[in-house]
């Protein structure tokens, strides 16, 4: 080749290069300014149609993953009356949930708001929440737990495990233990006649999250804001009790002691709690830990129930347990820590039914992310769900298979509990809770499903018929066996 010919080819590759070079740049830099790609569906309902009949099935995946297929992991749609960013991998959801009161803040529908009150730790943000969340944390942590609620949430499961016989409904069942482990931790109120009552009257706030949230239209959001009132009523009376008690100087070991504590009293000091600050707070704990924990029971019987294997070997480890003990002798620090199997179920429970499918976040200012930019004001769901059930994060991640937490450690793409400073603070003793519930449920019965029941996940997670099974003693089924 002469020396003009080499010239030219030189020359004609580097403009190639160069063009190409500064059309990707160009096209990269036209990306960063669009929101990320997708479908907002119809005028008004978007696509909300679309992911209410899928979670409405046992299958709800097809939603997320044809998307994902189409516009990669973050997409744009639109449901629940507003566009809304999905984001389905791991590292974008940790980023969001870590940037919380910088890059987005959390964001819950105004139906919520009117339930479980404004002084919500749910919608307090800022130092505020800071505070009041590690405040949660400290109550909640695994040394409280070990020297001061075990005990209660012991006794508390066996009370409840000591009337069941013949068809129970699981689900119902687990609220009912779910809500007298939060009254007691919460206020040192053991189960007795006012717990129940409240229970019911609670229940009807709780039905006011599931339904069209405008008391025009509906009978059951009004029910549901009554029965709020109600509760608060009721929870006024015992917190002003309680601090006149405080004040002379009597304490107890609780959530509401702690708060009294932390403020320093009441709220005309300036820095303390009003009594209507503290019962807000109070109803969103109540309102946080009862539904997720009491499903997480009654899946994490389902699942296991349907993996036979699985039960036998949770039996040899509790069995193991209680040989060491007497029948009547409560669970101590040590025995909760001697479950490694127990763990795996809970972790397999939690990452395969997502009882907090995923959760809802707004963008303060303009994001960019993966190449596209979230325009400031934005509602970002990031899909916890999404993440768990992916094939690339978790090897055969759509089956139940407990003993996949055996093999590994890394719990990097993990995140049942959120992530970030909103990170849920009850972890630690919704773990202990199942714990104990499966210790004792396996310990004293067998059961079997009463009837076929299903999972679906709209408008929560949970089985369609609350999942009726037969329990058997063990000591009646072992001696039925022997004769
Ligand atoms: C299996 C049971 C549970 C699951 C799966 C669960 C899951 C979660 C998740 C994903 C969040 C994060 C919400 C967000 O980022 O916006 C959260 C927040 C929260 N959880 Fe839990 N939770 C459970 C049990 C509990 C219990 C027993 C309590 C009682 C103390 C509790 C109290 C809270 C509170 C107060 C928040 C709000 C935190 C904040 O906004 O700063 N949770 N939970």
């Amino acid at each position: 080749m002469d020396y003009v010919s080499l010239s030219l080819l030189i020359a004609l590759s580097l403009s190639a290069i160069t063009f190409l070079f500064f059309r990707s740049t160009a096209a990269v830099s036209r990306r960063k300014h669009r929101p990320p790609p997708g479908n907002v569906g119809l005028p008004f309902i978007g696509e909300t149609l679309q992911l209410i009949s899928a979670y409405k099935t046992e299958n709800p995946e097809p939603f997320i993953d044809s998307r994902v297929a189409r516009y990669g992991s973050v997409f744009t749609t639109h449901v629940f009356g507003e566009r809304t960013v999905f984001c389905t991998d791991p590292e974008t959801n940790r980023f969001i949930l870590q940037n919380e009161g910088r890059l987005f803040e959390s964001s819950y529908p105004g139906s919520i708001f009117n339930l479980v009150g404004r002084h919500s730790l749910l919608f307090m943000r800022g130092p505020l929440h800071r505070r009041m969340h590690s405040l949660t944390m400290s109550f909640a942590n695994s040394t409280i737990i070990k020297d001061h609620l075990l005990v209660d949430i012991d006794r508390l499961v066996r009370l409840n495990l000591d009337s069941w016989t013949g068809r129970i409904l699981l689900l119902e069942e687990a609220k009912k233990i779910t809500f007298e482990l939060t009254l007691k931790q919460l206020l040192s109120i053991d189960p007795c006649e006012w717990t129940e009552n409240l229970r019911k009257i609670y229940m009807r706030v709780i039905e006011g999250f599931f339904c069209i949230p405008v008391p025009m239209f509906s009978a059951t959001y009004r029910r549901a804001l009554q029965a709020r009132r109600k509760v608060a009523e009721a929870l006024s009376l015992v917190v002003k009790e309680r601090r006149s008690e405080w004040e002379m100087g009597m304490k107890k070991n609780d959530m509401l002691a702690a708060l009294f504590d932390s403020g320093g009293g009441g709220g005309d000091g300036g820095f303390g709690f009003s009594d209507d600050e503290i019962v807000d707070f109070l109803v969103s704990l109540l309102v946080a830990g009862y539904d997720t924990t009491s499903t997480t029971m009654t899946l994490a019987v389902k699942f296991l129930t349907d993996t036979p294997m699985a039960v036998a070997h949770l039996k040899e480890e509790h069995d193991e347990i209680r040989a060491k003990k007497a029948a009547s002798t409560a669970l101590e620090w040590e025995d909760y820590k001697s479950m490694p199997f127990t763990q795996c179920v809970i972790n397999e429970t939690l990452r395969v039914s997502n009882i907090i499918s995923g959760v809802f976040r707004r963008a303060v200012t303009d994001v960019d992310i993966k190449g596209y930019t979230i325009p400031r004001g934005s509602k970002v769901f990031t899909s916890l769900r999404a993440v768990h059930l992916d094939l690339g994060n978790f090897k055969d991640a759509r089956v139940f298979d407990p003993w996949r937490w055996q093999k590994t450690s890394d719990t990097t793409n993990f995140m049942p509990f959120g992530g970030g400073p909103r990170r849920c603070p009850g972890y630690e003793l919704a773990r202990v809770a199942l714990s104990v519930f499966l210790h004792h449920l396996v310990t004293r019965f067998s059961w079997e499903p009463a009837e076929e029941d299903k999972l679906v996940f709209f408008p929560t997670t949970r089985t369609q018929k609350r999942y009726p099974i037969i329990v058997r003693h063990r000591s009646k089924v072992a001696k039925q066996c022997k004769d």
